[in-house]
Protein backbone atom coordinates (compact mmCIF):
# COMPACT_ATOMS: atom_id res chain seq x y z
CA UNK A 1 0.00 0.00 0.00
CA UNK A 2 1.24 3.38 -0.99
CA UNK A 3 -0.28 6.33 1.02
CA UNK A 4 2.03 9.72 1.40
CA UNK A 5 2.15 11.40 4.21
CA UNK A 6 0.79 14.56 2.09
CA UNK A 7 -2.19 12.89 0.82
CA UNK A 8 -3.05 11.33 4.54
CA UNK A 9 -2.83 14.78 5.84
CA UNK A 10 -4.91 16.48 3.44
CA UNK A 11 -7.43 14.04 3.54
CA UNK A 12 -7.73 14.73 7.08
CA UNK A 13 -7.87 18.45 6.68
CA UNK A 14 -11.12 17.80 4.31
CA UNK A 15 -12.66 15.22 6.61
CA UNK A 16 -12.15 17.56 9.56
CA UNK A 17 -13.63 20.49 7.30
CA UNK A 18 -16.84 19.02 6.85
CA UNK A 19 -17.27 20.10 3.35
CA UNK A 20 -21.15 20.79 1.91
CA UNK A 21 -22.53 18.04 0.12
CA UNK A 22 -24.84 20.03 -2.25
CA UNK A 23 -27.87 18.17 -4.14
CA UNK A 24 -27.34 18.74 -7.33
CA UNK A 25 -23.93 17.32 -6.92
CA UNK A 26 -25.20 14.01 -5.21
CA UNK A 27 -28.45 13.85 -7.62
CA UNK A 28 -25.58 14.04 -10.48
CA UNK A 29 -23.34 11.23 -8.93
CA UNK A 30 -26.68 8.81 -8.88
CA UNK A 31 -27.01 9.55 -12.12
CA UNK A 32 -23.96 7.86 -13.09
CA UNK A 33 -24.14 5.01 -10.53
CA UNK A 34 -26.70 1.89 -11.08
CA UNK A 35 -29.30 1.00 -8.19
CA UNK A 36 -26.78 -1.23 -6.18
CA UNK A 37 -24.48 1.06 -6.63
CA UNK A 38 -26.24 3.93 -5.07
CA UNK A 39 -27.15 1.89 -2.28
CA UNK A 40 -23.50 1.52 -1.05
CA UNK A 41 -22.56 5.22 -2.19
CA UNK A 42 -25.58 6.61 0.17
CA UNK A 43 -23.35 4.36 3.37
CA UNK A 44 -20.35 7.06 2.61
CA UNK A 45 -19.95 9.82 4.99
CA UNK A 46 -21.12 13.24 3.28
CA UNK A 47 -17.43 14.66 3.52
CA UNK A 48 -16.33 11.65 1.57
CA UNK A 49 -19.16 11.76 -1.32
CA UNK A 50 -18.09 15.20 -1.23
CA UNK A 51 -14.18 13.74 -2.20
CA UNK A 52 -15.37 11.79 -4.71
CA UNK A 53 -17.68 13.76 -6.62
CA UNK A 54 -14.60 16.19 -6.57
CA UNK A 55 -12.52 13.44 -8.19
CA UNK A 56 -14.69 12.13 -10.58
CA UNK A 57 -15.72 15.83 -11.91
CA UNK A 58 -12.23 16.53 -12.47
CA UNK A 59 -12.19 13.02 -14.35
CA UNK A 60 -14.65 14.50 -16.65
CA UNK A 61 -13.63 17.32 -17.63
CA UNK A 62 -10.53 15.25 -19.05
CA UNK A 63 -12.60 12.19 -19.96
CA UNK A 64 -16.26 13.43 -20.30
CA UNK A 65 -17.24 10.35 -22.49
CA UNK A 66 -15.80 7.39 -20.35
CA UNK A 67 -18.34 6.77 -18.05
CA UNK A 68 -16.85 4.18 -16.45
CA UNK A 69 -13.67 5.63 -15.32
CA UNK A 70 -16.27 8.26 -14.10
CA UNK A 71 -17.94 5.74 -12.39
CA UNK A 72 -14.69 4.24 -11.09
CA UNK A 73 -13.34 8.25 -9.43
CA UNK A 74 -17.24 7.84 -7.65
CA UNK A 75 -16.97 4.34 -5.88
CA UNK A 76 -12.76 4.51 -5.24
CA UNK A 77 -12.94 5.32 -1.66
CA UNK A 78 -16.35 3.57 -1.15
CA UNK A 79 -14.50 0.98 1.28
CA UNK A 80 -15.01 3.28 3.67
CA UNK A 81 -18.50 2.91 4.10
CA UNK A 82 -17.79 0.35 6.04
CA UNK A 83 -15.12 2.27 8.88
CA UNK A 84 -15.78 4.84 11.06
CA UNK A 85 -15.83 8.68 9.70
CA UNK A 86 -14.73 10.08 12.51
CA UNK A 87 -11.91 11.94 11.63
CA UNK A 88 -9.92 11.25 15.22
CA UNK A 89 -10.61 7.84 14.32
CA UNK A 90 -8.82 8.28 11.26
CA UNK A 91 -5.84 9.96 12.67
CA UNK A 92 -6.17 7.28 15.39
CA UNK A 93 -5.84 4.53 12.57
CA UNK A 94 -3.51 5.52 10.54
CA UNK A 95 -0.92 6.52 12.68
CA UNK A 96 -1.09 3.03 14.18
CA UNK A 97 -0.62 1.59 9.87
CA UNK A 98 3.03 2.90 10.18
CA UNK A 99 3.85 0.65 12.54
CA UNK A 100 1.71 -2.59 11.37
CA UNK A 101 2.04 -4.59 8.82
CA UNK A 102 -0.97 -5.10 5.60
CA UNK A 103 -1.43 -8.55 6.52
CA UNK A 104 -1.62 -7.91 10.28
CA UNK A 105 -4.31 -4.92 9.35
CA UNK A 106 -6.51 -7.75 7.39
CA UNK A 107 -6.23 -10.28 10.50
CA UNK A 108 -7.87 -7.36 12.65
CA UNK A 109 -10.73 -7.68 10.44
CA UNK A 110 -11.67 -10.78 12.07
CA UNK A 111 -11.21 -9.67 16.01
CA UNK A 112 -13.39 -7.60 17.50
CA UNK A 113 -14.23 -4.16 18.79
CA UNK A 114 -11.50 -1.55 17.93
CA UNK A 115 -9.04 -3.90 16.42
CA UNK A 116 -11.60 -4.90 13.81
CA UNK A 117 -12.85 -0.87 12.89
CA UNK A 118 -8.82 -0.23 12.82
CA UNK A 119 -8.58 -3.10 10.15
CA UNK A 120 -11.37 -2.21 8.63
CA UNK A 121 -10.44 1.11 7.71
CA UNK A 122 -6.53 0.29 6.86
CA UNK A 123 -7.82 -2.25 4.33
CA UNK A 124 -10.88 -0.35 2.79
CA UNK A 125 -9.11 -0.54 -0.65
CA UNK A 126 -9.64 -3.94 -0.60
CA UNK A 127 -13.25 -3.91 1.29
CA UNK A 128 -14.38 -1.46 -1.22
CA UNK A 129 -13.44 -3.61 -4.02
CA UNK A 130 -15.03 -6.75 -2.37
CA UNK A 131 -18.52 -4.50 -1.88
CA UNK A 132 -18.22 -3.59 -5.64
CA UNK A 133 -18.07 -6.97 -6.57
CA UNK A 134 -20.72 -7.96 -5.17
CA UNK A 135 -22.61 -4.48 -6.27
CA UNK A 136 -21.88 -6.16 -9.57
CA UNK A 137 -20.00 -3.04 -10.72
CA UNK A 138 -17.35 -2.59 -14.17
CA UNK A 139 -14.32 -4.70 -12.94
CA UNK A 140 -12.17 -1.77 -13.66
CA UNK A 141 -14.29 -0.04 -10.96
CA UNK A 142 -13.93 -2.75 -8.90
CA UNK A 143 -9.88 -2.71 -9.70
CA UNK A 144 -9.09 0.43 -9.22
CA UNK A 145 -10.95 0.64 -5.46
CA UNK A 146 -8.66 -2.17 -4.61
CA UNK A 147 -5.68 -0.63 -6.41
CA UNK A 148 -5.94 2.75 -6.00
CA UNK A 149 -3.53 3.39 -3.28
CA UNK A 150 -0.83 1.02 -5.15
CA UNK A 151 2.29 1.73 -6.67
CA UNK A 152 1.87 1.93 -10.29
CA UNK A 153 3.68 -0.88 -11.33
CA UNK A 154 1.78 -2.81 -9.45
CA UNK A 155 -1.63 -1.31 -11.25
CA UNK A 156 -3.65 -4.54 -12.99
CA UNK A 157 -6.09 -0.90 -14.58
CA UNK A 158 -4.68 0.50 -17.74
CA UNK A 159 -2.10 3.32 -17.10
CA UNK A 160 -2.94 6.18 -18.28
CA UNK A 161 -6.70 5.71 -17.18
CA UNK A 162 -4.92 5.00 -14.06
CA UNK A 163 -2.88 8.19 -13.89
CA UNK A 164 -5.47 10.54 -14.50
CA UNK A 165 -7.82 9.04 -11.75
CA UNK A 166 -4.73 9.39 -9.75
CA UNK A 167 -4.03 13.00 -11.08
CA UNK A 168 -7.91 13.78 -10.10
CA UNK A 169 -7.41 12.79 -6.39
CA UNK A 170 -4.14 14.41 -5.15
CA UNK A 171 -5.65 17.25 -7.34
CA UNK A 172 -9.11 17.39 -5.45
CA UNK A 173 -6.95 16.93 -1.93
CA UNK A 174 -4.92 20.44 -2.89
CA UNK A 175 -8.00 21.86 -3.96
CA UNK A 176 -10.01 21.63 -0.37
CA UNK A 177 -7.06 23.04 1.64
CA UNK A 178 -7.63 26.02 -0.24
FE1 LIG B 1 -8.36 6.32 -1.08
FE1 LIG C 1 -9.69 9.56 -2.72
Amino acid sequence: MRRSALHLSLRFLETVRKPKLHEVDDSWAHSKLSPSEIDLWTNMSSSDRHHCISVAKNVEKILPNEQVVIQAALLHDIGKSEASSSALFRVFATIISFFISQKLAHNWMNSRALGRQVGQYLCYPSVGAELLKLAGSDPFVCAWANEHHFEQRNWTVDRYLGRILEAADEQTNWKSRL
